[in-house]
């Protein structure tokens, strides 16, 4: 874990600090009670030569004095003793004399000289010599001493800190990262896996660990949240449920409001010519007729409303029947032109006249037929609404890549309430006899078998425009 290594690494330096002090201070006082050990050593062993020196002069005289000061020499090892005469040339320490003079007679003094080639240095002391007929030259004996054993015990405590400091270094280290593996990682690595689970959406896991401590408090609000997402979700999925089953209780209420708009119009369009026919064969039945020449005349109108019916029928098969369609590569243009030849008396009986905007052809593959039975209806409906001498437009537009548009434009309107019903089969708002309401759902269903579509649009003022568009290939 990288955060045991942060915490680990503070730790540490908190720890070298900390204990660098303290190693530094013991090295320190240790160094001092050397040195005064050393120093106490020093002049024991200069008080004890000092009388034996003096006894030696007073006995035996200055000679014999200085040749017992060579033997003292020779017998300590690693410790030079000289007589000295303070003044005398030979004498060591020159920084002493300002305290010789502060030297009583028997009392001593000794001070550390560092060594001239970096070595250790020395311990010298100077013990202050009462010889008869000596007084003027301050006699002195120069007790001197290495400082290797020192340095050595130095080294040799500095190791000994060095390798304490590193073993607990070490310790911490190893004990840091247990513990943070044991505190910190493990429910963290539990947590991550939770998040994942409830991430991939798997909102019933729960972290399953309750330390007591902040992680365990973050373990919990997480299982609160998943608690509360699972929650959310189920009520969402209730919501959404809900929706589709009122989406399909409309669906249903509007195909059975379909059926029934269906049933209305056929029984309308069928009954009329049935309820004249019907009565016209009652009549013949009980010959309630004139004579044959009267019964031949209600005959025909029965035929006449049998055809009527015919028509109606075939209509509605057309409109029902799936249609195989025959499709070739057209110039919707030319059918266009064909379709208005078509429509033209009508147009010159109402006194519409009828226009094919100018273009180049436009070829789509569709069938020729059906196609211009569109065009047929849409025309037919158009001169049907304009007001006389109005004018009928239509326009044939294309591109390879968008496909084709066929737009049949009039200056008449539909209302507004009837613009989403225009479609509908038997919706008609011509008279019984002239319109079965058929045209625009039949064309609808063509269009949309060549997996085009048809629009309306009718704003008020600007007359009505059918549009047909048909997808590019085909
Ligand atoms: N160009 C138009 N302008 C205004 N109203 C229109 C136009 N085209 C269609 N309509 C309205 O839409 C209704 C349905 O048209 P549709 O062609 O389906 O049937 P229809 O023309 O009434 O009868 P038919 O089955 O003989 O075509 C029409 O009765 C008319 O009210
Ligand atoms: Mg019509």
């Amino acid at each position: 874990v990288k955060l045991s290594w942060k915490i680990n690494l503070a730790l540490i330096s908190l720890l070298v600090v900390s204990l660098g002090i303290q190693a530094r201070m013991r090295l320190d006082r240790e160094l001092a009670l050397f040195e005064r050990e050393m120093r106490q050593d020093q002049h024991v062993m200069g008080r004890s030569l000092r009388h034996a020196v003096e006894d030696e002069w007073q006995d035996s005289g200055p000679d014999a004095a200085l040749a017992m000061v060579e033997r003292l020499d020779a017998r300590e090892e690693g410790v030079r003793i000289r007589y000295v005469e303070h003044g005398a040339a030979g004498a060591r320490a020159p920084e002493l004399e300002s305290a010789l003079p502060l030297l009583q007679p028997g009392g001593d003094l000794s001070r550390i000289e560092p060594d001239e080639r970096d070595g250790p240095g020395w311990m010298y002391t100077y013990v202050h010599l009462d010889l008869p007929g000596a007084e003027a030259a301050a006699p002195m004996l120069e007790i001197r001493e290495s400082l290797a054993a020192q340095r050595a015990y130095v080294r040799a405590t500095s190791l000994r800190i060095a390798e304490w400091l590193g073993v607990t270094l070490a310790g911490t280290t190893v004990v840091v990262m247990l513990l943070m593996r044991w505190l910190v990682g493990r429910p963290v690595a539990a947590l991550a896996a939770h998040a994942r689970r409830v991430g991939a959406g798997d909102f019933g896991s729960r972290v399953g660990f309750d330390t007591g401590d902040e992680l365990g408090q973050l373990a919990r609000e997480l299982d609160q949240m998943a608690g509360g997402l699972a929650a959310a979700q189920q009520a969402l999925r209730i919501e959404q449920q809900a929706r589709e089953e009122a989406i399909e209780q409309l669906r249903h209420a509007d195909r059975l409001a379909s059926v029934g708009r269906l049933a209305a119009g056929i029984a309308h369009e069928l009954g009329t010519p049935l309820n004249v026919a019907m009565a016209r064969a009652q009549m013949i039945e009980a010959w309630e007729v004139d004579d044959e020449a009267d019964a031949r005349v209600n005959a025909s109108s029965i035929a006449e409303q049998c055809g009527r019916m015919v028509v109606i029928i075939r209509q509605l098969l057309d409109f029902a029947r799936p249609r195989r369609l025959e499709v070739g590569t057209e110039d919707l243009r030319a059918i266009a032109s064909d379709a208005l030849e078509l429509v033209a008396p009508l147009g010159r009986r109402r006194g519409v006249s009828l226009t094919l905007a100018d273009g180049p052809p436009v070829f789509a593959r569709v069938d020729r037929g059906q196609v211009q039975q569109v065009l047929l209806n849409l025309l037919s409906n158009a001169i049907a609404a304009s007001p006389p001498g109005g004018t009928v437009t239509a326009s044939v537009a294309g591109a390879e890549r968008d496909g084709a548009r066929i737009a049949v434009h009039d200056q008449g309107s539909v209302a507004a309430e009837h613009l989403p019903r225009v479609f509908e089969p038997f919706f008609t708002t011509k008279d019984v006899g002239e319109g079965t309401g058929l045209g625009l759902s039949v064309s609808h269903g063509i269009v949309r078998e060549h997996g085009g579509s048809i629009e309306v649009r009718s704003p008020p003022g600007a007359g009505t425009t059918f549009e047909v568009h048909l997808p590019p290939g085909g």
